[in-house]
């Protein structure tokens, strides 16, 4: 089922990458990541996906082109050993390209762009470029999904459901196919 599912996976990224408009990458929280107290006060910034109560998460960012080098997202309620994956998607109308992802932790009471929180932070980071002849327009808007989603056993678990209807196809094809199997020995 493990070999199965990752194989799965290979083939729903390879898909992915020929539709051309997802990227991702994966992280996983560091075992001594300290957890945020329940009473604290979360940090002022602005852009955040939060996880509490959930495996899954997705917002809709609004990155505008030529304005900033980089785009930084908070990520909160992370579990900590847990591996989560980072997916960019955005519309194959919009000629960009997103380049530079990776992840990094600010430790606590540590200013990042102006802001500063008691607790360490973990945040994501990404590049948005225009990739069109003629270049867009500097400020121009172009909105991207950016989704969480933890991994149990090497799976995201938005692909959970996509793998199991499949293994039943699998079995019922298997199945099928020893009756007639069957058949063709009762009628011999
Ligand atoms: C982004 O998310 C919104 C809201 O869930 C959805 O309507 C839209 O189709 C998504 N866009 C892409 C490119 O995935
Ligand atoms: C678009 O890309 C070109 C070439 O990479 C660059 O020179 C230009 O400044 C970019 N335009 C914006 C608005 O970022």
């Amino acid at each position: 089922m493990r070999w199965f599912a990752s194989k799965l996976l290979v083939l729903l990224s390879l898909a992915s990458l020929v539709w051309g408009n997802t990227e991702s990458f994966f992280l996983k929280v560091p075992k001594d990541f300290p957890i945020r107290p329940a009473d604290q006060k979360d940090g002022q910034f602005t852009t955040v996906i939060s996880l509490e109560h959930s495996n899954n998460a997705k917002i809709t960012y609004e990155a505008e082109i030529g304005r900033r080098r980089l785009e930084f997202i908070e990520l909160q309620h992370l579990q900590v050993d847990e591996t989560y994956q980072v997916k960019i998607c955005w519309s194959a109308l919009d000629p960009i390209s997103i380049g530079e992802m990776d992840w990094f932790i600010v430790p606590h009471s540590t200013s990042f762009e102006g802001t500063v929180s008691e607790g360490a932070r973990i945040f994501i980071q990404f590049a948005v470029t225009n990739d069109s002849y003629p270049p867009m327009e500097a400020g121009t808007v172009v909105p991207i999904n950016v989704s969480v989603i933890n991994c149990k056993l090497g799976i995201p678990v938005d692909l959970y459901g996509v793998i199991i209807y499949i293994a039943i196809i699998v079995a019922s094809v298997a199945f099928l196919s020893k009756k007639i199997n069957l058949c063709g020995m009762i009628r011999r």
